[in-house]
């Protein structure tokens, strides 16, 4: 699977976002180490504390239907400008990927910018270290 495979499927995912108070749209793409997809879209709530990520929705199905691990995630918005996962989905994505993952920042439309979870995350904090 190519990375604008992938982004393009953030893209499409994004269309299905919940966001009528922020406006801000945001789907991502999760490819597992099984090989399949999974996507996601932003889910917010007017209890604003409630609002589900578009990254946490797309690893949770993964995780949900039985993957352990993830190989790369791709998040595309409404926005012209990068996006990048907040920092509650890079603590999530820490959980399931390592540190070499591929993080796909989408831009504008088909264009985006390639992290590893390990430049986003550093020094995370990790199972080992939670028993
Ligand atoms: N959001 C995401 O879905 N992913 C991100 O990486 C950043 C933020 C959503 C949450 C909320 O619905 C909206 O964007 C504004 O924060």
């Amino acid at each position: 699977m190519d990375y604008s495979e992938l982004i393009k499927m953030a893209e499409e995912a994004m269309q299905k976002a919940y966001a009528p108070y922020s406006g801000f749209r945001v789907g991502a793409a999760v490819l597992s180490g099984n090989g399949r997809v999974y996507t996601g879209a932003n889910i917010e709530n007017a209890s604003y504390g409630a609002t589900c990520c578009a990254e946490r929705v797309a690893i949770f199905k993964a995780v949900s239907e039985g993957e352990k691990r993830i190989q790369a995630v791709a998040v595309a918005s409404s926005s012209e400008e990068t996006v990048f996962p907040c920092g509650i989905c890079r603590q999530v994505m820490a959980e399931f990927g390592n540190a070499e993952m591929k993080i796909l920042c989408g831009k504008s439309k088909g264009e985006y910018e390639v992290y590893t979870l390990g430049e986003l995350l550093p020094h995370s904090f990790g199972l080992d270290r939670a028993k």
